[in-house]
């Protein structure tokens, strides 16, 4: 689009124009979008969408826009102004800290954040089972049955249970999350508490889960995972992040971490740290394979 027709086809006045010039040439340097002549007749300028900005927009079916707008509310960020005080606090979060109570109590009766974070989960999960089934579809193959454990509205499970019509899948997710949502054939919702009961099955699915909770709490989810899934040819399949100082994307990790350490107990973790919480719960190997720039997949045997 050229910036004479984004200028007209917003209610602004000549000195915003400017305003916008100004911005628009921030968010190219930012690589949101690029600019370059409109033809060969004449010198004008138009504006074209990069993939970074093309996964934000609200009509594209892998858009990104909900967890962009979940990370960045204000009830989010605003805690992050108050670290320094939170540090001299006794207080386990920034969030908590902010908003007197921890996050998921919380997102469990204010129903505008319930809705915002489920959302934002919902198309972070859109993108990355979209890619994990090109991908590794594989380490889904042979089994009869899967919980997703902490699973959300269930996108995850419904796109593994419609790839292989075989397999049955247990959605298990906190009442705010699940109650009311209708399962499938081969799906079905359960509300409950992970820390209490995990319905078994011959795979465990945790999807970003494990970074919210301290190595203590992840050590507690992982020994109930392990009594829910078979001794000799069940596993867990985690997908989460491995913190890598070496990684090319180490700065979003580490900002990964930053959210981590405002919202939750929990913590990005390296290779050696996941390791030692799969020991503590009893298990014995893993296996590690790249997926996509900021996650990993990790099946990890009893
Ligand atoms: C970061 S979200 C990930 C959701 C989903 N796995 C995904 O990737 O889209 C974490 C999920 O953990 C759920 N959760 C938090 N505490 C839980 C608990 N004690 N038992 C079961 N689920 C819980 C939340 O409701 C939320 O849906």
């Amino acid at each position: 689009m050229k910036l004479s027709e984004l200028v007209h086809s917003l209610p602004i006045n000549k000195s915003k124009s400017q305003c916008l010039y100004r911005l628009m040439r921030t968010l190219i340097h930012s690589k949101l979008f690029i600019s370059a002549k409109i033809s060969d007749e004449n010198e004008e300028e138009g504006y074209w969408l990069t993939p970074s900005s093309q996964i934000l927009l609200k009509d594209n079916p892998m858009s990104m826009a909900p967890f962009v707008l979940g990370v960045s509310d204000p009830i989010m960020i605003d805690p992050l102004r108050r670290i320094s005080e939170w540090f001299q606090s006794e207080s386990a979060t920034p969030f908590a800290f902010t908003h007197g109570k921890e996050f998921w109590e919380y997102v469990g009766q204010e129903p505008r954040l319930n809705n915002l974070f489920n959302e934002a989960m919902v198309s972070d999960s859109m993108l990355v089972i979209s890619v994990v089934m090109k991908k590794c579809k594989q380490v889904f193959e042979g089994l009869i049955s899967i919980v997703d454990v902490a699973g959300g509205k269930g996108v995850v499970g419904k796109a593994i249970v419609d790839a292989y019509p075989g397999l049955k899948c247990t959605v298990l997710d906190l009442p705010n999350v699940v109650d009311g949502l209708e399962g499938g054939e081969n799906l079905v919702y359960a509300s409950g508490n992970m820390f209490d009961f995990i319905p078994s099955a011959d795979a465990i699915l945790l999807k970003w889960i494990l970074h919210n909770w301290s190595d203590e709490e992840c050590v507690k989810i992982l020994k109930k995972c392990k009594e829910a899934i078979p001794s000799d040819k069940g596993k867990l399949i985690i997908i989460d992040m491995i913190l890598d100082d070496q990684h090319e994307a180490f700065e979003t990790q580490l900002f990964f971490d930053m959210v981590m350490m405002n919202l939750f107990r929990g913590k990005e973790r390296t290779e050696k740290e996941w390791a030692k919480i799969f020991s503590e719960s009893g298990f014995t190997t893993y296996k590690i394979t790249p997926v996509l720039e900021l996650r990993s997949i990790i099946e990890v045997f009893p």
